[in-house]
């Protein structure tokens, strides 16, 4: 059945991926991807899918609430799949406002246009909410986050996106507004930008620059390839349940400090550098403030209600990452010249 969705934020890192697979899962459909294009948006990430005919780019501010309301007047949308938020921990510690106009204040406008725009009619519509595990707070040495978990968000960006959560909730509750949230754990794989701990280790050493590991790099999260998120996106949007929340994860646990020495290992093979060259790059720094210690996520309910599980082995997610940052060299060099480069002196210097 023909369906028009509003994707947002699907020039970053994770909707990218979102919107490519909906594009060429649905050829039915027609894919409204909406994006500000902040430092975090970029085009390229979907070079390959832009000429679909079932595909449309909006460039625009979710904070902006007439710009919504008309987009949602435009394109009579079924569905939303909201992606778009400012993403990245250290960011919120230094502009925590930010934070709260995307991801807050942003998503309430979405939530607004979609409750005018579906009212009286929710039958068949959806609001799919993305969320992150960091809402949970952070876990001892044991334990994993269930969809019962209370909240106890620790930073400035996990906050945010637990207020979102709640809103979303609170819409559903107060409104009838048909959604869905899930809560993903940390993802790694293409076109993710180099902020983040992957894509930027990955650089550093391709650079033979020093790699920035955060106190003594015994935090522990755990990771899921992007493109099986987007997997467990889709399966979600057609076969969850109103109302409910799923945990997404790659139960695949590790310490910074164990990933960063498996990843240093595969760069050395990648690059045909003798063993222990990456490794010798590895520099101790000062703590990230609040760092939550340890996530982890129990995703037993998607794969028990929804048959979903994650379908990469972490090592060969891993090499197949690399290898793609490898071959896409200049995706790289073009997003860390300019304002990347004062970004890092800031964060690291
Ligand atoms: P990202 O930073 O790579 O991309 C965010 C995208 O949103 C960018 O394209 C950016 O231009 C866009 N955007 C930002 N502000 C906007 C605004 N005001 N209006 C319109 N567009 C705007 O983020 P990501 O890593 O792809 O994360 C996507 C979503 O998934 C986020 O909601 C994040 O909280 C969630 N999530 C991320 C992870 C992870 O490991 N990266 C894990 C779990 C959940
Ligand atoms: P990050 O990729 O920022 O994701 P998140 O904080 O949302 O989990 O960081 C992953 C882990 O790596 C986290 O424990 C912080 C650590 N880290 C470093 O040690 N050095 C770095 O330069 C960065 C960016 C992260």
């Amino acid at each position: 059945m023909s369906k028009t969705i509003l994707i947002t934020g699907g020039a970053g890192f994770i909707g990218s991926h979102v919107v490519r697979l909906f594009s060429n899962k649905y050829p039915d459909y027609k894919i409204v991807n909406l994006d500000k294009l902040t430092y975090a948006g970029n085009l390229e990430n979907l070079r390959d899918i832009e000429n679909h005919a079932n595909y449309i780019f909006e460039k625009g501010d979710i904070v902006d609430e007439r710009y919504i309301k008309d987009l949602f007047s435009k394109y009579n949308f079924d569905g939303v799949v909201h992606l778009a938020a400012e993403s990245h921990v250290d960011r919120s510690i230094t502009n925590p406002m930010e934070f709260i106009m995307t991801n807050v204040v942003g998503t309430v406008n979405l939530l607004n246009a979609a409750k005018d725009a579906w009212k009286g009619n929710e039958d068949g519509k959806l609001f799919y909410h993305v969320s992150t595990d960091e809402v949970y707070g952070s876990l001892g040495d044991t334990g994993l986050f269930l969809e019962t978990t209370s909240y106890d968000p620790q930073s400035p960006y996990s906050s945010s996106k637990a207020s979102s959560d709640h809103f979303v909730r609170a819409y559903g509750n107060t409104y009838g507004m048909p959604f869905v949230i899930s809560n993903c754990s940390n993802n790694y794989g293409p076109n993710q930008f180099p902020e983040k701990l992957l894509p930027l280790f990955i650089n550093n050493i391709r650079n033979g620059k020093a790699l920035p590991v955060y106190g003594d790099g015994k935090f522990t999260r755990d990771w899921l390839y992007v493109v099986d998120h987007a997997i467990a996106i889709d399966k979600i949007y057609h076969e969850g349940r109103n109302g409910e929340t799923y945990n997404i994860g790659g139960f695949n646990e590790w310490t910074n400090i164990d990933l960063i020495k498996v990843l240093c290992k595969q760069m050395d093979i990648a690059l045909g550098n003798a063993a222990g060259t990456a490794e010798n790059l590895i520099s101790y720094v000062k703590d990230r403030p609040g760092h939550d210690k340890r996530y982890a996520i129990d995703a037993n309910k998607l794969k028990n209600e929804l048959g979903w599980e994650p379908s990469l082995q972490f090592e060969e997610g891993l090499v197949k990452t690399i290898a793609w940052y490898l071959g896409n060299k200049e995706w790289m060099d073009n997003i860390t010249s300019g304002d990347y480069q004062n970004y890092y002196k800031q964060q690291y210097s």
